[in-house]
C-alpha cells in the first residue's frame, strides 16, 4: 500500500448520520476528506469544517481513483446500501483502501463476504455494518467466551432514538427478507416466530423476531451454529403510515432528542452442555453511537490496526474495541 496513503474518505457525508460521523472525526482530529454527489450540500459541509472535499456520483468509476488517492480507509455513510456499497467496494478494491460501511442491510454484508478472496489479494479490510453493530459483536465475542462449546446466541436490541429517513428507507431491505435466523450453520426463514423478554440491567423489554445481520458478522466472528436476533421495535419502514411518504418525515432525531434515551444490546448464549451465560450493553442512542463506532474502527486502522479480508467488526477487534467507544458499558449478568 502506497505509504502517503493516511487518510480517512467519509462518502455520504451531507446524510444525517453522515454529518454526525463527520463532527466524531473532526472532534477526534483525525486527517480526513469528505465526498458526497450534491456539490452544494458537499461543498457547505466542507467549509463549516475547513476540509477538502470531492463531489461525485457514487457509480462514476473515473471519479473514484482520485478521491482516493491519499485514503487508507474509506467509511461509506451513503445509504441505502444496495445503491451504493457495491461500487464502493469495488474502487477500494482496485485503490488498496481498507472499507467500511454502516450498512445495516443484509445483502451488502453478503457482498462483502463474497469478497474475501478479493480484499486479501487487495490488502484491504472489508467490513460491512461497522456501525451499530460493532458493540453488538463486541458483547457477543466475550459472551461466546464465556461457555465451552457456544451452540446458540439469543440476542435482543433495544433501540432508542427514532429513526433518520435514510433509517427508514433502508429498513425496506431488512423487511423484505422476512424473519431470517442461523439454523446448525445455514440461514433459514423462522417458521414460528416468537417475541422474547431480554433484560436490559433493570429493564425488561418484550422484543420481536427480526435479522438484524448478526447471523452473518456475529457467525463470522465466533461460528455459533444457531443465532435468533429480535429488535425491541417494529423495523420502520413497516410502521410507516399508508399514504406517508419518506421524504415528509424528518432528517432525524435532534440531538436532545437522540441524548434523552440509551440504546441497549442483551445477549445470552447457551453451550453444549446447557450453560446458559448472558451480559449486556449499555451504550448513547443509536445516531450517537453508529458515528463513535465506525470512527473507533477507522481510527484503528488509521493506527495500522486491521485485518486483511472480510471481516466483522468482532473479527477484527474482538471485544477489545469497546474500550474505544466512549460511554459504552458491558455487564456480565449473573
Ligand atoms: N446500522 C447502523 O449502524 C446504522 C446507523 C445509522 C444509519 N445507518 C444507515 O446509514 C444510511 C444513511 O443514513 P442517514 O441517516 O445518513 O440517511 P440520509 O440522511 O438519507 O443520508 C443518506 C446519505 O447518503 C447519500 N446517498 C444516498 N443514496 C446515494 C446514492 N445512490 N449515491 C450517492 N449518495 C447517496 C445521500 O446523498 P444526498 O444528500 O445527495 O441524497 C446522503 O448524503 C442508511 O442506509 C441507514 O440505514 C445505519
Amino acid at each position: 500500500m502506497n505509504n502517503k496513503k493516511n487518510k480517512l474518505l467519509i462518502y455520504g457525508a451531507t446524510g444525517y448520520t453522515g454529518k454526525i460521523i463527520v463532527a466524531r472525526a473532526k472532534a477526534l482530529h483525525l486527517d480526513f476528506e469528505i465526498a458526497g454527489r450534491d456539490p452544494h450540500k458537499t461543498r457547505q459541509l466542507a467549509a463549516e469544517f475547513e476540509i477538502a472535499y470531492h463531489v461525485f456520483d457514487v457509480n462514476t468509476e473515473s471519479a473514484w481513483p482520485k478521491a482516493l488517492t491519499n485514503i487508507k480507509v474509506l467509511i461509506n455513510a451513503a445509504g441505502p446500501f444496495q445503491f451504493t456499497a457495491a461500487q464502493a467496494m469495488k474502487a477500494c478494491l482496485k485503490a488498496g483502501v481498507h472499507y467500511l460501511d454502516i450498512s445495516a442491510e443484509m445483502d451488502t454484508y453478503r457482498l462483502a463476504e463474497s469478497l474475501d478472496k478479493e480484499a486479501r489479494e487487495a490488502g484491504i479490510q472489508l467490513i460491512s455494518g461497522a456501525g451499530l453493530f460493532v458493540s453488538y459483536d463486541a458483547l457477543v465475542v466475550h459472551l461466546s467466551k464465556m461457555v465451552a462449546e457456544p451452540e446458540y446466541l439469543k440476542i435482543g436490541f433495544r433501540h432508542y432514538g427514532g429513526f433518520s429517513r435514510g433509517s427508514v428507507l433502508s429498513s425496506k431491505n431488512i423487511a423484505n427478507l422476512g424473519i431470517l435466523v442461523r439454523k446448525n450453520g445455514d440461514i433459514i426463514n423462522q417458521p414460528a416466530p416468537k417475541s422474547k423478554t431480554f433484560a436490559f440491567g433493570k429493564e425488561e423489554v418484550e422484543c420481536m423476531p427480526t435479522p438484524l445481520g448478526g447471523i452473518i458478522l456475529s457467525y463470522k466472528s465466533t461460528g455459533i451454529p444457531n443465532i435468533e436476533e429480535f429488535f425491541s421495535l417494529k423495523l420502520p419502514a413497516i410502521e410507516l403510515n399508508q399514504g406517508t411518504t419518506v421524504e415528509h418525515l424528518p432528517e432525524g432525531p435532534t440531538k436532545e432528542e437522540r441524548a434523552a434515551g440509551r440504546n441497549g444490546i442483551s445477549a445470552e448464549i447457551t453451550g453444549r452442555n446447557g450453560q446458559v451465560v448472558s451480559a449486556y450493553v449499555d451504550a448513547p442512542s443509536g445516531y450517537d453511537l453508529t458515528p463513535l463506532s465506525v470512527v473507533a474502527v477507522a481510527h484503528r486502522i488509521l493506527n495500522g490496526d486491521f485485518k486483511v479480508g472480510y471481516q466483522s467488526p468482532g473479527s477484527a477487534y474482538r471485544e477489545d474495541i469497546l474500550k474505544d467507544i466512549p460511554d459504552t458499558y458491558l455487564f456480565d449478568m449473573v
